[in-house]
């Protein structure tokens, strides 16, 4: 049976505008797809189930543009810079992941953690380790929630017991694509995932890139976070005159790659971005956490490049879109070039759908779409758009996430 929601709207449009409808209706038909949106007024609700949510909002999912689930359990681990936290904090972790069992409880903390923020689509890192990947891909099913999910390549410069050779990780990538690639009706996908130059040799980057291309598959990988990085990254990698260069000569830099963080960019490195076609997700609360820099999002949108935001847990603080929009605000703020409430609400849904490729499926309410939304409680008393933009983009906890749908079905347990 088709259901409308009646509720606050809020959502960017594929047209650059903003939709807000004081009391609006969301019609979600038997196929979990959007059928109608618009004013409740004008809404033909005839064998419709309706359900009154005002005064609720109801926005897209957030998409988280980067994340890593197995750092779950280690969120706040204050041991920065970067290289000094990966050895300290993150390798450990992903150790101890390599036990079947923690590795489950983990993926589902991570599930839990991104419903309760309302999160219905990531990109996702995994371990090195092909059984907790193939774990953290279970639970993903069983959650309903929709994931571009990579194993973590590396065979180099990380402990032994998370340096897969070469043959051995793709051959286990070629296997998960198999497995996983296109679960669901495509809620579900394998993105190629080098965890960053400096943990994989030449040969492993050149690797990933022809399988990523024989298989027409998403990349993702870590750029130019920290300049420690960055020189370390350039002495292992001499062939490379930047940190990008590393990417282009081993055939990662397409129009399928998502790279994350760009901090530490020249205006060159910006323009190759652009001409290959690449996306970009902005890391803003990790790059705080870790004092790894501030990227200029201005750079990237002067280029139309697309970007998403990316909560990077566990160096982001929050799973939650709403601080990585707050973080992005202030980062615009130092660099001199603020961003507006409604920018950043269209990065963390629509933008970071078009970052991830998903942007024909879900990021805005509009007909046709796959009905991926959120339902937040704010304030009773009337509110104009500019005040509820204010509200969702930095409010975070203040504003409850009641509800998470994905193709109309509500997750979480509880009853549609
Ligand atoms: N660079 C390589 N690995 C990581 C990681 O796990 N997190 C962050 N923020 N940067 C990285
Ligand atoms: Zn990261």
């Amino acid at each position: 049976m088709r259901r409308a929601y009646r509720a606050q709207l809020l959502s960017p449009l594929a047209s650059g505008a903003l939709l807000h409808l004081e009391d609006g209706v969301l019609v979600v038909d038997e196929d979990g797809r959007i059928a109608a949106v618009g004013p409740f007024a004008e809404a033909s609700l005839a064998r419709t189930l309706v359900r009154d949510l005002r005064p609720r909002v109801l926005v897209p999912g957030f998409v988280d543009a980067h994340v890593h689930p197995p750092q779950t359990r280690i969120v706040g681990s204050a041991t920065g810079p970067l290289l000094t936290w990966l050895e300290t904090s993150v390798f450990p972790e992903e150790v101890r992941l390599r036990d079947g069992a923690y590795a489950r409880a983990v993926a589902r903390d991570f599930v839990a953690r991104a419903l309760a923020s309302g999160t219905t689509t990531s990109a996702l890192y995994a371990t090195s380790d092909p059984a907790a990947t193939e774990v953290l891909f279970e639970e993903l099913e069983a959650s309903g929630l929709r994931a571009l999910v990579g194993l973590t390549l590396m065979d180099r410069g990380a402990p032994a017991e998370l340096c897969l050779p070469r043959d051995v990780a793709m051959n286990a990538c070629a296997r998960l694509v198999d497995t996983w690639h296109g679960r669901d009706d495509g809620r579900l996908a394998f993105a190629v995932t080098p965890r960053f130059a400096l943990s994989c040799t030449r040969e492993l980057l050149e690797a990933a890139g022809r399988f990523a291309a024989e298989r027409g598959l998403f990349v993702q990988t870590h750029v130019a976070e920290n300049e420690d990085e960055e020189r370390a990254t350039l002495a292992m990698h001499p062939y490379a005159s930047d940190y990008l260069g590393v990417y282009e000569a081993t055939g990662l830099l397409g129009s399928r790659t998502v790279l994350a963080h760009a901090i530490h960019f020249t205006a060159s490195a910006w323009e190759r971005v652009a001409r290959s076609g690449a996306r970009i997700a902005h890391c803003p609360d990790s790059n705080f956490f870790l004092g790894s820099g501030r990227m200029r999002l201005a750079e990237a949108c002067a280029r139309g490049i697309p970007v998403g935001l990316g909560s990077d847990v566990g160096a982001g603080r929050a799973f939650d879109l709403r601080r990585a929009m707050a973080s992005a605000y202030d980062t615009s703020l130092c660099v001199g070039a603020p961003v507006s409430p409604e920018r950043l609400f269209e990065l963390a849904t629509l933008g970071g759908a078009r970052a991830l490729g998903f942007d024909a499926r879900i990021g805005s309410l509009e007909v046709g779409k796959d009905a991926d939304f959120v339902v937040l409680d704010v304030p009773p008393w009337k509110l104009d758009r500019a005040a509820l933009l204010g509200l969702v983009a930095f409010a975070g906890d203040g504003v409850r996430v009641c509800s998470v749908h994905v193709r109309g079905r509500r997750l979480g347990g509880q009853p549609a």
